[in-house]
């Protein structure tokens, strides 16, 4: 049976900032206008607080809770969206990066007080990668801002996309009045309001109607100016543009006074593209493809000794997923039925008999999925493009209790399958190096290896600049690094041979005496996985 019309409906995306910016905010309203929740301030305190950075108990706590909103879905419009969350706290980076994959495109949230962000800019270089159409909120005009042309052209610049505003703002922080709609020659009229909604708009001809002056009186002549003035700068809006990533429509608005939000999410769900196709190791996968297929791009641990479960989180990218089915699990070549998988209506879980193309669904899991992950109706090709990146520390692994060599292990390779750390091993000496992204991670490993698998580990500091994954064609290649420099040589977990290099100098030389290896900081899961015997 065709899935067509399930296709259409669907829209599946991840909002993304610096932290503070507004992200959480927006979601909550994006809730409230769909009507999934009634009341402001129920995501909020799902939120995973910043400030408590050095206790990631209360961390990982609040991670336990939210795992029912790590996917929001909800309908607006007969559409069904499918918002998958990101982690707010940047040691938490990757997970938000894998999550990335998963989507089919982001709304970007621009603090107008801040301007681009660093957290920004690495999110966009994501987004840029894998092409994400992007939507720009410029968020909390209540606040005195800086210049929305400035800001513009900062973004531009910066996060290396065209801009189109589609609405602009009159005045900001104090003299703030609202924003004009460009598509709809309407004026909103900003009103602070927290809690309901609200529409105060009233429409126009053009930017010419005589109408404008008799609302704004002298005040007009500014705004006129301002449009056009945008009209002039900014090429007309272009879907194609906006779909292949090259040019982001902007809005402004006030997330927290529920303001501009409305014209984001009509046009988002617009413009915003349906579930898209997406590449394996063996050609383009369309989501019209009759046969189901997903992979799993995030697995969520339940750090509660009471319930142990793990939750993997597959995007489904063909066909249609059935409840209590047989699928194949390549990677193992097994094949596995779900008898309770999950879905997330707003923010309850719910058992789910089927699911479509852009859907993401929870499976219950004890220790058989990692990242990466493919699942299909018996095909055995794995979804590529979910990426991996040199860690940012690294840490040697020392065992403080020898009787618990195996549970270590054990545990190592659960919680780095979970995408929580990166773990390479040095051959000849067996030393363990764990990488991760922000030092929270190290807390995190060490107290789930003692109270999940009884291990005790303390970390060790490692002179290291970053790691980089070695492509080459022969053996031979990399004859001199395994002579000369095995003391930088690890493997990964999946065999791959990986250099980590001190020094940007220790780099620069092994890449000079190895012309023939190809030196990676990046690369993707399963693109080194060619045959998958049939
Ligand atoms: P994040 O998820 O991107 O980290 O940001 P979040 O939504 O938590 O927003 C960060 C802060 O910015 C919050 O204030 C929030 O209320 C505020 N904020 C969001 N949108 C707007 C806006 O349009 N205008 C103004 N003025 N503020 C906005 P907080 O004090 O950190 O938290 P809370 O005490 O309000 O919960």
């Amino acid at each position: 049976m065709s899935n067509i019309k399930e296709i259409e409906r669907r829209k599946t995306f991840a909002i993304i900032s610096h932290p503070d910016a507004g992200k959480t905010t927006l979601t909550e309203k994006l809730l409230l206008f769909s009507g999934a929740i009634q009341i402001a301030g129920a995501v909020k305190s799902n939120k995973i607080k910043k400030t408590a950075t050095s206790d990631f108990l209360e961390i990982e706590k609040q991670r336990g809770i939210s795992v029912a909103s790590s996917v929001l879905s909800f309908d607006y419009k007969n559409y069904k969206i499918n918002l998958l969350d990101t982690p707010g706290h940047k040691d938490f980076a990757e997970d938000t990066y894998r999550t990335l994959t998963a989507v089919d495109s982001v709304i970007l949230v621009i603090d107008c007080v801040k301007g681009v962000e660093e957290q920004t800019e690495k999110l966009m270089s994501v987004c840029r990668m894998r092409k994400t159409p992007v939507i720009v909120l410029i968020n909390k005009l209540d606040r005195e801002g800086r210049d929305p042309f400035e800001l513009l052209d900062e973004i531009e610049e910066k996060l290396s996309i065209k801009v189109r505003p589609l609405t602009f703002p009159f005045g900001i922080g104090i003299s703030f009045r609202g924003v004009y709609n460009m598509v709809q020659n309407s004026f909103s009229f900003y009103k602070a309001n927290k809690q309901y909604i609200e529409d105060d708009v009233k429409s126009f001809n053009s930017i010419d109607d005589p109408e404008l002056i008799k609302t704004f009186g002298e005040d007009a002549i500014k705004l006129k100016e301002d449009v056009e003035l945008v009209d002039g700068v900014y090429d007309t809006f272009s879907r194609d543009d906006y779909l292949a990533g090259n040019l982001a429509p902007v809005f402004f608005g006030s997330a927290l006074n529920n303001f501009g939000i409305r014209e984001l999410l009509d046009t988002f769900v617009d413009i915003a593209p349906n579930p898209v196709s997406r590449e394996t190791t063996k050609g383009i996968i369309e989501p019209t493809n009759e046969k189901f297929s997903g992979f799993v791009f995030k697995i969520h641990a339940n750090i509660d000794p009471k319930h142990r479960d793990r939750m993997a989180f597959v995007r489904i990218c063909s066909g249609t997923f059935e409840r209590n089915t047989y699928y194949h699990h390549v990677r193992l070549n097994r094949d596995l039925k779900f008898p309770n998988p999950a879905s997330f209506l707003a923010q309850s879980k719910t058992l789910v008999e089927s699911a479509y193309p852009g859907d993401v669904i929870g499976l219950y899991d004890s220790d058989t999925f990692k990242i990466g992950d493919t699942l299909t109706e018996g095909e055995t090709f794995m979804f590529k493009g979910i990426p991996r990146f040199s860690p940012e520390i690294f840490r040697i692994v020392m065992n403080k209790d020898p009787f618990k060599s195996k549970q270590l292990e054990k545990g190592l390779r659960q919680l780095t399958d979970e995408g929580l750390a990166q773990l390479f091993i040095q051959t000849d000496t067996n030393r363990k190096v764990i990488g991760v992204v922000g030092e929270l991670q190290f807390d995190v490993i060490k107290y789930r290896l003692l109270q999940e698998f009884g291990a005790t580990v303390d970390f060790t500091y490692m002179n290291a600049f970053k790691a980089f994954w070695l492509r080459y064609k022969t053996e031979d290649d990399i004859d001199e690094i395994k002579r000369l420099r095995s003391n930088s040589l690890y493997v990964d977990k999946t065999d791959e041979y990986v250099f980590i290099a001190e020094s940007s100098y220790a780099l620069a030389r092994a890449q000079e005496k190895n012309p023939n290896v190809e030196f990676l900081s990046q690369v993707e899961h399963n693109d080194q996985t060619l045959e998958l015997g049939d």
